[in-house]
């Protein structure tokens, strides 16, 4: 599969999901199956600059060490206090200077729309690594590889998405892909954390088959994948509203018998109580296995944008 076919992403922006056809994403996994195991220098010359304007260590991490697998070299910040940020500079000044010291950049932003922006000012590539509540498309490419691995397939699964589909920026963007791959879609959520009506509208659009429901216990039979996400407390304007739902549902072991044997229990990480601990010596445990899918996954992301696969 490897160098297997003309690369379509060469000096692309991966700004939302929904900038990569069916085609693309089923490339980039492609390539992804070949690195897993194989660090090819491919980028000796490359600069990734790598700008964390909010927390993270999965992403950041995970693009720094598939950057250096490939050989390339890392520059950037993942707290703004050292930089001229903190001195009052612009972000755009900041972009127009990094387009200069880097060949791609990854940024991750509290703000929705700051990708793009980025992406708009820059004449390198731009990888979102998240940008507020709104997209995550390359944990999305995470998702979708750990789920064909582990499932065989990703063609009409039947996946339920449980707890902050409000704000939870990774569901917003594996649900528009999911829909590429003809899933049924099972959103599960908190009162007032219901996914939001312009996410639905875009299913519907296309098509996509979903259902809502408050009640995991009524459609846990049916689910393949059940993709557990946290509520995202850094996103809640008033902290009461936040306390109203938080710790309202949580996977345990004992409930995995109300699923499907297999049912394979996702969660982008971090978490906090909604999976207990005991999930995790289960055979259904998926997320630590999408943390160490990730390395393969930006590796196949870095070259691919960079043109050297
Ligand atoms: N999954 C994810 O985005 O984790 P981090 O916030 O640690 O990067």
């Amino acid at each position: 599969m490897f160098f297997a076919k003309k690369n379509p992403l060469k000096s692309r922006d991966i700004i939302s999901i929904n900038d990569l056809s069916k085609d693309e994403i089923i490339y980039l996994l492609q390539q992804a199956v070949g690195l897993e195991d194989y660090n090819p220098k491919l980028l000796p010359d490359k600069i990734i600059a790598s700008l964390f304007f909010e927390p993270s260590t999965r992403t950041r991490l995970s693009f720094d060490a598939a950057a250096k697998r490939l050989g390339a070299q890392v520059i950037g910040f993942d707290n703004i206090d050292t930089t001229s940020l903190k001195k009052g500079e612009s972000f755009k000044d900041t972009i127009k200077m990094i387009e200069q010291y880097a060949d791609v950049i990854v940024i991750r932003h509290p703000k929705e729309g700051s990708a793009q922006l980025a992406a708009d000012l820059s004449h390198v590539p731009v990888i979102n690594a998240g940008d507020g509540s709104n997209q995550h498309p390359t944990q999305t490419l995470v998702d979708l590889y750990t789920i064909k691995k582990e499932k065989g397939k990703l063609e009409g699964l039947t996946v339920g998405f449980l707890g902050d589909l409000k704000f939870g920026r990774t569901v917003h963007s594996l649900a528009s892909a999911l829909g590429l791959f003809n899933a049924n879609i099972v959103f599960i959520a908190p009162k007032g954390l219901e996914m939001p009506a312009e996410y639905l509208k875009e299913l519907q659009s296309k098509s996509v088959n979903f259902s809502q429901t408050a009640d995991l216990l009524n459609v846990s039979q049916t689910l393949d994948v059940l993709y557990v996400t946290r509520i995202q407390e850094e996103r809640f304007k008033n902290k009461k509203d936040y306390k109203k739902v938080a710790g309202s549902y949580q996977i345990n072991k004992e409930m995995l018998a109300n699923f499907k044997q297999d049912v394979l229990v996702m969660h982008p990480l971090p978490r906090l109580e909604e999976i207990n601990q005991d999930v995790d010596e289960t055979p259904n445990q998926g997320y630590f296995k999408q943390a160490g899918n990730a390395v393969a996954v930006r590796k196949a992301i870095l070259a691919s944008v960079l043109g050297r696969v």
